[in-house]
């Protein structure tokens, strides 16, 4: 069964428009597959069912989001929150929301992630962050910039840098840190941490866009470690059911201890420090 990205997003354009409507087992099987990138295999050992089955109920549930698709068309109108430049007309929405004992108002988009409402996994992540008056921090796919912004409001004497693939969720963090009246923040457009030099921060922040598959959220956790100054300190937050312990695994393979500082809602905050080693280990995806 074909799972390249246009795959993956498709199916998760339709299970975002459609997934209420299947079965608690399709449900099941599509996030396995889709989500968490597990193999046919490795779903058919962990349901105990065989392999031969695990194939015929992803594809009966993609051709039930199909028909669906067919007769409603609610995927083809949404871009996905990755996407580099979202083609549909921007729907904004205003999200206000106490943070840290301040009143916040971000502004976000259809075509960028959470713009129908104020994720839960964002406010767990910002309410879990330790941030140091000094600090220069990177808040690597920022979307709209809830997670850099208060984190830039809380470093008082230090610097913010988000970065999002996704033009107009950059676009939408750089206004909502000038009504924010913030100065002390800089927003580019760009793949992960790319951009940036080894060594640069003392702090990443990371809600990572676990749909994107686990090979991204690898290069994400990769790319924090880094550009963290040994002693640096990263925070990522993931939903329970979108594989956070994986993820967890993922972390604790690159930086060695990590502890899970948060657990709500269905969702996990993870914190772990970057050691002195200047080699990085690299995380093995198979
Ligand atoms: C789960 S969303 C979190 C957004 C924001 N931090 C929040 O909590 O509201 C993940 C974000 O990562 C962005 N993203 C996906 N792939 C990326 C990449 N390769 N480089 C930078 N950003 C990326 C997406 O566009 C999306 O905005």
């Amino acid at each position: 069964m074909e799972r390249t990205l246009e795959d993956r997003d498709r199916a998760n354009r339709m299970f975002d428009a459609y997934g209420a409507l299947l079965t608690a087992q399709q449900q099941h099987l599509l996030r396995r597959y889709y989500q968490d990138d597990l193999s046919l295999t490795e779903i058919a050992a962990e349901t105990r069912v065989s392999r031969q089955a695990v194939h015929d109920g992803l594809r009966r549930a993609l051709v039930a989001m199909e028909r669906l698709e067919g007769a409603l068309g609610l995927a083809a109108q949404e871009d996905h929150y990755s996407t580099p430049v979202p083609r549909s007309a921007p729907r904004t929405r205003e999200h206000g929301v106490e943070l840290h004992g301040r009143a916040w108002v971000f502004r976000s988009a259809s075509g960028v992630f959470a713009h129908r409402r104020f994720d839960v996994g964002t406010r767990l992540l910002i309410e879990a962050m330790e941030v140091r008056r000094r600090d220069r921090i990177l808040d690597l796919g920022c979307g709209y910039g809830a997670v850099g912004l208060v984190a830039a409001a809380l470093a008082t004497r230090g610097r913010a840098w988000l970065v999002d693939l996704n033009r107009r969720a950059a676009h939408l963090a750089q206004a909502n840190a000038a009504v924010a009246g913030l100065t002390n923040v800089c927003v580019l457009v760009g793949d992960g941490a790319t951009p940036f030099r080894n060594g640069s921060f003392d702090l990443v922040l990371t809600n990572p866009p676990i749909r994107a598959g686990r090979r991204v959220v690898a290069e994400f956790i990769e790319g924090a470690w880094r550009v963290l100054r040994p002693g640096g300190r990263f925070y990522m937050v993931a939903r329970t059911a979108q594989g956070a312990r994986t993820l967890a695994g993922l972390v604790a393979e690159q930086f060695g201890d990590t502890r899970q500082v948060r657990s709500a809602e269905g969702y996990r905050v993870y914190e772990a420090r970057r050691g002195y080693a200047a080699e990085s280990k690299g995380i093995a995806i198979v």
